[in-house]
């Protein structure tokens, strides 16, 4: 666990029972996190159409599976929603027919489905968190924002929190359009990181280095530069003055970056992510 936010306040092997409804690659890498932390696999149940899928998920982590998320969520207080977004309708549908909503906390981690829309699904009363993880859950370093809509407990907006921070940090936002920002910011943000790797490590080839000379280099000082201002209490401009001395090698490379736009040209992908997120949301 970073220093950037709290740890939350309910420990991981404190949770109540919770179902998987999708076994994908997001659920798998939460279940993966959930467990090294000492929450018992026994009290997982994972709810997935592949059989395949069923039966890796079993033998990796032993979890409980079924295909069905009518019976996963039947004795499971907390509800994660890890399907594709198409999917979604469904899987909600089936779920209500069941008439298995009320006491249960459903928390989704599925891109671009409003609150509104589970509710529609779900009624007025459901308790739902809406969480935008990033693609780092996969390594246990996602950055997630999440978002409780009013019928939501203390004690569940804290599980919840607990829950995604298994595989990272986990911030709680009080306006759930906020999560629009954070879907440009950090829910798109490791492919801006990948894009300089990218750049990086062609301009490394291209003033003579080997490929893979010119990848270890950049990808360790990723790896080391982030890891120094997550550990550090400055931020990173301060931390970015520091390797900058007065007419160096760093000073000609940021002044070139600078004066070639790369602050405002930063500013404006992000803002192009967001308006994409609110243009994805009415189509
Ligand atoms: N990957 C990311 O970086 C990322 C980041 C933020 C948010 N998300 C969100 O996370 C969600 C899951 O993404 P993912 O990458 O884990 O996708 P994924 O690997 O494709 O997993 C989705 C899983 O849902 C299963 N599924 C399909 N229909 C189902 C049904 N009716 N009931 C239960 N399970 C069903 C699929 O099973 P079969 O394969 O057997 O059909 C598959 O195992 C998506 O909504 C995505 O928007 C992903």
């Amino acid at each position: 666990m970073n220093e950037l936010v709290p740890d939350p306040v309910t420990d991981v092997v404190d949770l109540p029972s919770i179902a998987f409804i999708g076994g994908g690659n997001m659920a798998s890498a939460i279940i993966g996190g959930l467990v090294a932390q000492d929450f018992a696999a026994a009290d997982i149940i994972v709810a997935n159409p592949g059989v395949g899928r069923r039966l890796h998920l079993a033998e990796k982590f032993g979890v409980r599976t079924t295909d069905s998320a009518a019976d996963a969520v039947a004795s499971a207080p907390v509800v994660v929603l890890a399907v594709k977004p198409d999917v979604l309708g469904s899987v909600l549908a089936d779920i209500a027919a069941a008439g298995r909503i009320k006491g249960r906390l459903f928390i989704s981690i599925v891109a671009g489905k409003p609150v509104k829309v589970m509710e529609k699904a779900l009624g007025d009363e459901a308790a739902i968190v809406r969480t935008m993880p990033n693609m780092p859950v996969l390594v246990g370093s996602g950055a997630t924002g999440l978002y409780a809509n009013r019928n939501v407990s203390e004690d569940q907006l804290n599980t919840a929190i607990a829950l995604m921070s298994a595989v990272g940090i986990c911030v709680p936002l009080d306006d759930e359009a906020h999560l629009d920002t954070v879907t440009a910011l950090s829910g798109t943000g490791p492919a801006y990181f990948f894009l300089l790797m990218e750049e990086m490590i062609k301009a490394g080839k291209q003033l003579g280095l080997d490929h893979d000379t010119a990848r270890a280099l950049t990808l360790q000082t990723a790896l080391g530069a982030a890891e120094l201002a997550v550990s550090s209490d400055e931020n990173p401009a301060s931390l970015r003055a520091r390797v900058t001395s007065p007419n160096g090698t760093t000073e000609q490379a940021i002044g070139s970056l600078v004066s070639s736009g790369f602050g405002p040209l930063i500013e404006q992908a992000i803002r192009k992510a967001k308006r994409r997120v609110a243009e994805l949301a009415g189509s």
